[in-house]
């Protein structure tokens, strides 16, 4: 019976293995592929220390997200709600900001694609607010899908 047992775990490990391994080729040969390809996302053209001040604000961001998926983990829901509406939420300071990155670039869609990020944020913090933490987990990956809406059409 032991022995049955080892060489069924024994058996399950190998082809892990090895459907683990052809999943890694896949990958990499996907990546290469993409690599290969042109980076034909628009640039936004921005002065060098917009830029960096900009890489840095989105580094913030993902910060942000990492403690809000951390408050979830906890439930803590009221400290996800806080922190989604204080550093994501949509102010008047935020629309200043995404308005003057769209003057300078003259992308129109720029505005439209933070402001999306921007009010998910406040969505989020709602459903937390509200208790329900299943949406506010919901709400977390549409965030994240539209934080890359943007880095899908915009480059530096
Ligand atoms: C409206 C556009 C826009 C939105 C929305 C946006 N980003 Fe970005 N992000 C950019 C641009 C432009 C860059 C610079 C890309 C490059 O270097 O070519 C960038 C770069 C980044 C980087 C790399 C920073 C570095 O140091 O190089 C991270 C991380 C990042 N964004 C996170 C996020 C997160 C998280 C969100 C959502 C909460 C988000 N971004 C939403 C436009 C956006």
């Amino acid at each position: 019976m032991k022995h049955i047992l080892a060489m069924a775990v024994t058996a399950i490990f190998l082809t892990g293995g090895v459907s683990c391994a052809a999943e890694h080729s896949h990958r990499h040969e996907m990546m290469k592929q993409e690599g290969q390809k042109s980076d034909d996302r628009t640039e936004l053209k921005l002065p060098e220390a917009m830029k960096t001040m900009q890489k840095q604000m989105m580094r913030q961001h993902m910060d942000t997200l990492s403690e809000i998926a951390a408050a979830l983990a906890v439930n803590d829901l009221n400290k996800a709600a806080e922190i989604a509406k204080d550093k994501l939420g949509w102010t008047e300071e935020e629309e200043k900001r995404c308005s003057m990155v769209e003057k300078m670039t003259r992308e129109p869609d720029f505005m439209k694609l933070g402001k999306a990020v921007h009010l998910k944020a406040d969505e989020l913090s709602e459903a937390a607010k509200a208790g329900n933490r299943d949406n506010a987990l919901t709400a977390l990956a549409e965030l994240i899908n539209n934080c890359n809406m943007c880095h899908n059409k915009f480059r530096h």
